[in-house]
């Protein structure tokens, strides 16, 4: 198996400050940059049966190594398992492998298992050691990062929860081998996302080597640390997202509309994908708005569609909710005041910033502008080059 050094990017947060380890291989080196960090640890594993299926021996043959035997506590897959009684049965877990405050919960898997562990070791005993280990990509440049930790209600995403810094982020390159495609693509979103807030050479760097990305090989870790470092820095500066965090949700006050519109039917679309098209919709608002130029628009919407991500509204299978419909589930996300809203804007490729008075009646006419049935597919699409 690979023997690469990782790339190690430091999330800075005083005596909390944690390495991110980016590379092929460090399954098998779990063992070995744990128990240097946490030193006769003992450990539970949290994963999902499908994960379980693909990764779970080579974790466990990397912990050997280490001289950790963990007991393994396995979850369906799927956002369903963000629930408060999966939360009890991780808690439960835990308790009955007898772990102490001082030992290790591990979370293996995409998304909904880093925020369902992590808030299990954020609550069993009052705080546990907490590690991420993401295998999947959106994952590895988003959720495992940051700390933010929880589980559903039935009354709303991500609504209960608390924020735990990991001890360490094992970003293991080589396990995104196995994704789906299309799955790849979704995290690939969150990647460039990172170029369009504040890193314009990255965005123009993703728009030439994006195949190589996609491919694997040294062009995929140093886009996956370029992401981590650009999220460690807004979470270092931010970590509860009182002020410059909330840049991170460029492009997902629309995209969690389009979720909810097309009821997180992942058929239709998937989070990265609202991303996606939330993304566009932002620069292309921007610009509508006179805030920023077509010109950025269009490139940005033309890099989504070149990686084959969908970018508006109309790639989105089936009928849509009227114009009035979407802006209602903005408004139901979303704090409203005196019928201004907050949305992530930008001047421009890598220069976006928290517009905190957008005028409710501007986002209805850009959606009745760009919603497939209302409109016609029109404007969009003319404005993308090839
Ligand atoms: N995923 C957004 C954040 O970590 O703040």
């Amino acid at each position: 198996m690979s023997e690469v050094t990782p790339v190690t990017v430091k999330v800075g947060l005083g005596d909390r400050t944690y390495d991110i380890l980016i590379g092929p291989g460090l399954l098998s080196r779990a063992g070995s940059e744990i128990s240097l960090r946490l030193p006769g640890t003992r450990a539970a594993v949290v994963t999902d049966d499908n994960v379980a299926a693909a990764h779970l021996e080579t974790l466990k043959a990397g912990l050997a190594k280490g001289g950790i035997k963990p007991a393994v506590i396995t979850m369906p897959p799927g956002e369903k398992t963000k629930s408060f009684a999966h939360l009890e049965e991780v808690v439960d877990g835990v308790l009955a492998a007898r772990l102490e405050r001082g030992d290790v919960v591990i979370a293996l898997g995409g998304g909904v298992i880093g925020d369902l562990t992590g808030f299990a070791a954020g609550i069993v005993r009052r705080g546990m050691n907490f590690v991420q280990i993401p295998t999947s990509l959106l994952a590895q440049v988003d959720s495992s990062v940051g700390g933010k930790t929880g589980i559903n209600s039935p009354r709303g995403k991500n609504l209960v929860g608390v924020f735990l810094q990991p001890k360490l982020v094992l970003a293991d390159t080589e396990v995104l081998d196995t994704l789906p495609i299309r799955e790849f693509r979704a995290g690939y979103a969150e990647l460039a996302k990172y170029g369009l807030i504040d890193r314009p050479d990255f965005f123009a760097w993703l728009e030439q080597n994006w195949s190589k990305v996609f491919a694997g090989g040294p062009e995929r870790v140093e886009a996956i640390a370029e992401a981590c470092r650009a999220k460690a820095d807004v979470v270092a500066r931010d970590e509860f997202e009182t002020g410059d965090r909330a840049l991170l949700n460029l492009g997902h006050t629309f995209g969690h509309a389009l979720e909810a519109a097309t009821q997180y039917d992942g058929a239709r679309l998937v989070h990265g994908e609202g991303v996606a098209i939330g993304m566009a919709l932002a620069h292309r608002f921007s610009s509508r708005l006179n805030l920023a130029s077509p010109d950025d628009a269009a490139r940005v919407e033309a890099h989504l569609r070149t990686v084959g991500l969908p970018w508006r509204m109309a790639d989105i299978p089936g009928e849509l909710p009227d114009a009035e419909m979407l802006l209602s589930f903005i408004t139901q996300d979303k704090k409203v005041s005196r019928g201004a809203l907050t949305f992530i804007l930008t001047r421009g490729i890598g220069q976006s910033f928290i517009a905190k008075d957008v005028p409710a009646s501007e986002v209805l006419s850009f959606l009745k502008e760009n919603h497939p049935g209302q409109q016609g597919r029109r404007g969009q699409q003319g404005s993308c080059p090839g």
